[in-house]
């Protein structure tokens, strides 16, 4: 049983198979949370608070004339409140029509259910066969009739508690909904680093590790998307930790809009966490008898390092966020002819490029934007979602029969949130952007964004969208975004509603793609924000793949990638192999290097490949067949960071879940005079099985040496010393097997 309940239903243990997560409806009705870390029995770890006297810390009514020891600014709360005498970071605070805006929560009860808990409308970890369980605790405001259910679900194999709260008004009048929390998550002990994402467009999710001190630490995001600058994904880690030891929490938003995460350390070495919506851009009017729901946090710990928390959040979003038939099939190699030809292209040079991109072995052409409208450059057309078949020189649906009958798959792109000034779209329907009154909108790549919270704009877009692919055999749409929100305010919405508006959006872009994946479920759908801009789980559960960056240089992927690893498993990252020199950074390497760093990720082709000379095409073929040797352990293996890319070389392994075989690769960054050694430890071995280890790859290197035998203990503990690199950006690809199979 995950969930242990005292008898007097007050102390709440909530066990997975390595953690456990405990807290308590106190004598005062309180919830107070007590513990999370290492799996432990179902000890009351209340008696374990400190009860001190704080000044300026004051205590509730009732208590302070008896226990001024006792108060809600000092201890670990489970969901905190504003205005009632906690002055830390609050996970809700509430405004009522008379403008006052404390509230104050108290324990009224539990439920618990078999299964995962859904949310609607928005998305969710759920289990295929229904297992797991869910707790929901519930707290009122027995003053102004604000009923909030805090909800747990829980796989137990997993080290997996996502979490959630419902706020329901209860009460006559209505409520002013200011900041809603998903998880508020209170340490009491402990010194912690957090570790967040950061970055820009072409150079996302960099690691920042940091010291939390006293103050506030956060990070987020009000541009209507989850954004290139700070990924929602955070990893609260023991100052000591490392990537094999220590104790380590994850949270991870399964949104995909404006979001928060904050952390305060308090005057008694208490570390707290929240994350929910911003409430910077929030304001939902909640009438009597109506409900809000926050959306969903993944949240995860290890005792054992953060490989272990990345693992556990690699399997989560494999197995339960991640729906539909591509959850255990691989993404076919695909070609796309964005940075092959940008805007200029007929029908003609995308055969061309599709012809000799299938004799190479490639599986699927996506043909990005610039197809439709009159969209020959990006200052016009988006939302006029009707092919240039004078462009094309035939229809879309002859061009996908025509790509088709070469053995391929085809892809459409769609950038179905943005609408373009100078399109026939914006002319019909100008309020159907978002722009503020009275004021010139912002632009960004010269467009605007549509109004997502408006059910006509949802139901053009499914139209357009599902009259296209019903009628062009397509089994791949590329969704992209490409820009951040502003002027967010929308000409249908009241008054009192506008603080609605970002996340009514949200819901309107999930509603759109629920449709779309339902309706054809066939389709393989990227997801895309001018590269990973709303890399998140919320994403991730309408697109098992999002593409990771418009920066495709391979020296520059290594660190974009090792970043995305921390919250995500690389087969959900788009990475292509494009040209040399690169296009963003202006940097040549060779043809193996850009296709060992494509091959952490979804794996595929951006470039012209029809101007390539004989031995690049031959080096293709050879990639592909590589890939497809070992496309299981690079789809489903267990992934391991070896090295940190600021050093030398960048390292990192596939290792299968079976302990048979690894492929790890290196690549190194800049070679030097004298070089010192490269020397790496891999993981995921078995100590006592005997392995070959030999030089692998689809490039001539040391070959036909004889592979060295060595147990999974030599490897791990002793490691391994690779080839000397014999040029800037030399990749090294070590296949290790077990000598018995
Ligand atoms: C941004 C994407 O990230 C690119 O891959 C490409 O699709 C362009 N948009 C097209 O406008």
């Amino acid at each position: 049983m995950a969930i242990n309940i005292s008898e007097n239903g007050r102390l709440f243990n909530l066990h997975t198979k390595n953690t456990t997560y405990q807290f308590k409806a106190d004598k005062y009705d309180y919830l107070i949370h007590t513990y999370y870390g290492d799996l432990i029995d179902d000890t009351d770890l209340y008696t374990q608070l400190s009860a001190v006297d704080r000044g300026f810390s004051g205590n509730p009514y009732e208590i302070g004339k008896e226990d001024r020891k006792y108060s809600l600014d000092t201890l670990p709360l489970e969901y905190s409140c504003f205005g009632t005498g906690d002055f830390r970071i609050s996970a809700l605070k509430v405004r009522e029509n008379t403008g006052n805006q404390t509230v104050e929560l108290k324990y009224d009860g539990y439920e618990v259910k078999k299964g995962l808990y859904k949310i609607e409308g928005l998305p969710a970890v759920y289990t295929d066969d229904g297992t797991g369980e869910t707790l929901i605790v519930k707290l009122k405001d027995i003053v102004n009739g604000l009923s909030v259910s805090l909800f747990y679900g829980i796989i137990e194999e997993k080290d997996i508690i996502v979490r959630s709260a419902v706020l329901t008004n209860k009460g006559k009048e209505t409520l002013w909904l200011e900041k809603t929390a998903s998880a508020c998550l209170d340490l009491p002990f402990g010194d912690y680093d957090m570790l967040s994402f950061y970055g820009r467009h072409n150079m996302e999710r960099n690691l920042s590790r940091r010291k939390i001190d006293h103050g506030i630490t956060a990070i987020g995001s009000t541009r209507g998307t989850s954004s290139h600058h700070y990924n929602p994904f955070v990893i609260l880690a023991e100052s000591s930790a490392t990537e094999e030891f220590g104790r380590c929490f994850g949270l991870s938003f399964v949104y995909s809009g404006n979001f928060l995460m904050e952390t305060e350390k308090d005057q008694t070495g208490l570390t707290r966490v929240l994350c929910g919506i911003n409430p910077e851009e929030f304001s939902w009017k909640l009438n009597s008898e109506e409900s809000f729901y926050t959306p969903q946090v993944i949240m995860s710990y290890s005792g054992h390092g953060i490989s272990g928390l990345s693992d556990n959040y690699h399997r989560v979003i494999v197995e339960n966020i991640i729906r539909g038939k591509w959850k255990n099939k691989k993404c076919p190699v695909l070609i796309n002819n964005w940075e092959a030809t940008y805007f200029d292209f007929n029908g003609e040079k995308i055969e061309k490029i599709a012809e000799e991109s299938a004799q190479m072995g490639v599986e699927l052409f996506v043909l990005d934007d610039g197809w439709f409208g009159k969209r020959d450059n990006d200052n016009c057309a988006l939302g006029d979602w009707y092919p240039n078949e004078k462009k094309l020189g035939c229809t879309l649906k002859e061009l996908g029969e025509t790509i088709i009958s070469k053995g391929m798959h085809f892809g459409l792109w769609f950038e179905p949130e943005a609408i373009s000034e100078d399109s026939d779209l914006y002319r019909q329907h100008p309020d159907w952007a978002l722009t503020t009154p009275g004021r010139k909108p912002s632009v960004a790549r010269n467009q605007l964004v549509l109004d997502y919270s408006r059910k006509d704009v949802l139901e053009y877009i499914i139209d357009r969208m599902e009259d296209i692919l019903s009628t062009v055999p397509i089994s791949y749409v590329k969704w992209d975004m490409n820009r951040s929100i502003c002027d967010k305010y929308s000409s249908l919405l009241p008054a009192d509603r506008q603080g609605e508006l970002a996340h009514r959006y949200v819901l309107g872009l999930y509603y759109v793609l629920e449709k779309l994946t339902q309706d054809f479920p066939d389709v393989l759908f990227e997801g895309c924000s001018g590269g990973g801009g709303r890399f998140d789980a919320g994403m991730l559960y309408y697109t098992p793949q999002i593409w990771c960056s418009d920066n495709t240089d391979a020296i520059n992927r290594l660190r974009i990638q090792y970043g995305t690893s921390f919250g995500y498993p690389p087969r959900t990252m788009g990475s292509h192999v494009s040209a040399s020199p690169n296009h963003q950074t202006g940097r040549s390497t060779t043809l193996r290097t850009r296709a060992a760093v494509a091959m952490a990720g979804t794996f595929g082709y951006e470039l012209d490949v029809s101007i390539l000379k004989e031995e690049e095409k031959q080096e293709i073929k050879e990639q592909i067949k590589f890939l497809k040797e070992h496309n299981e352990l690079l789809f489903n293996g267990h992934y391991y960071r070896l090295t940190v890319p600021e050093d030398i070389c960048c390292a990192w392994e596939f290792a299968d879940r079976d302990k048979n075989e690894a492929l790890v690769f290196s690549v190194c960054y800049r070679v030097e005079g004298n070089l010192l050694p490269l020397h790496i430890k891999p993981k995921g071995l078995e100590p006592d099985i005997k392995y070959m280890v030999s030089e692998s790859g689809w490039y001539e290197t040391e070959k036909d040496k004889e592979p060295l035998v060595l147990s999974g203990s030599a490897i791990m503990n002793a490691g391994i010393t690779l080839p000397v690199p014999r040029e800037d950006g030399d990749v090294c690809i070590i296949h290790i097997k077990n000598k018995n199979i």
